[in-house]
């Protein structure tokens, strides 16, 4: 079975999928971390893998950027491939000032102005939650790991550049920790098929400081992220 979207054979998607943006990091991912892995797909250059982590199996899949192309792939992932567990691994920009680079947040709503969510589902809310489910069992592996994870609310734009017009403006009276871009998309489809999405994020950017990661600090810095994801995978 197919999709526009996924040339994968149902039997060769995970029930449990970790979903990066960018299609390079679902290969480093795989690659370090997978066993007996192959690539299920490489339509339009997502390159994504199916292989074991430990004993359990499962799928990086990469979500592209934007509200739009996550929407894509989590809706055939849940609809389609029966996918029952997606986590979003992905980075973001920090707005709040208690963020320092590298902190890691598990968002628990996205907040929104984009109308995925009405388009798709009808649904008219601007603040999208993530499962309850999941982020207790990333928080207790986070404990475990002894991993600080910050809980808080996420912004999610349809526009990158934004960023240099009236962000602040925009969310000053909301109460998020941050901007990325994909999150909103994946809770609307796991809301409509009552399944289970999650978000981990790495704070890449500070928007009240220049300082940045090196490309070389941004890929070491998701590790911790990345087994933080896997090893809740285990509890699945
Ligand atoms: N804006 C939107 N998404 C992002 C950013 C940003 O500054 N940084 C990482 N993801």
């Amino acid at each position: 079975m197919a999709t526009v979207h996924i040339e994968s054979k149902r039997e060769e998607i995970a029930n449990v999928v970790l979903m990066p943006g960018d299609p390079k990091r679902s290969e480093y991912i795989a690659k370090k971390y997978l066993k007996d892995c192959r690539l299920v797909n490489s339509v339009r250059g997502m390159t994504a893998y199916t292989g074991y982590y430990k004993d359990k199996l499962v799928t990086i899949f990469p979500s592209g950027m934007g509200n739009p192309s996550m929407g894509i792939y989590s809706y055939e992932l849940f609809k389609e491939y029966n996918v029952d567990y997606i986590i979003r691994i992905g980075s973001c920009g920090g707005y709040s000032e208690r963020l320092k680079l590298n902190d890691l947040i598990l968002v628990s709503a996205s907040y929104s102005e984009s109308n995925y969510a009405l388009s798709m589902g009808g649904y008219k809310d601007k603040l999208l939650f993530s499962s309850e489910y999941l982020n207790n069992i990333i928080e207790s592996v986070a404990r475990s790991l002894n991993k600080r994870l910050i809980r808080g609310n996420i912004y999610c734009s349809d526009a990158f550049y934004e960023l240099e017009y009236n962000y602040r403006d925009r969310v000053k009276d909301k109460d998020v920790l941050g901007i990325e871009m994909e999150s909103f998309a994946l809770f609307s489809n796991a809301r409509k098929f009552q399944k289970n999405a999650s978000c981990l994020l790495t704070v890449s950017d500070l928007f009240f400081s220049t300082e940045k990661l090196s490309s070389a600090e941004r890929e070491k810095k998701l590790d911790d992220m990345i087994e933080l994801a896997l090893e809740s995978c285990l509890k699945l």
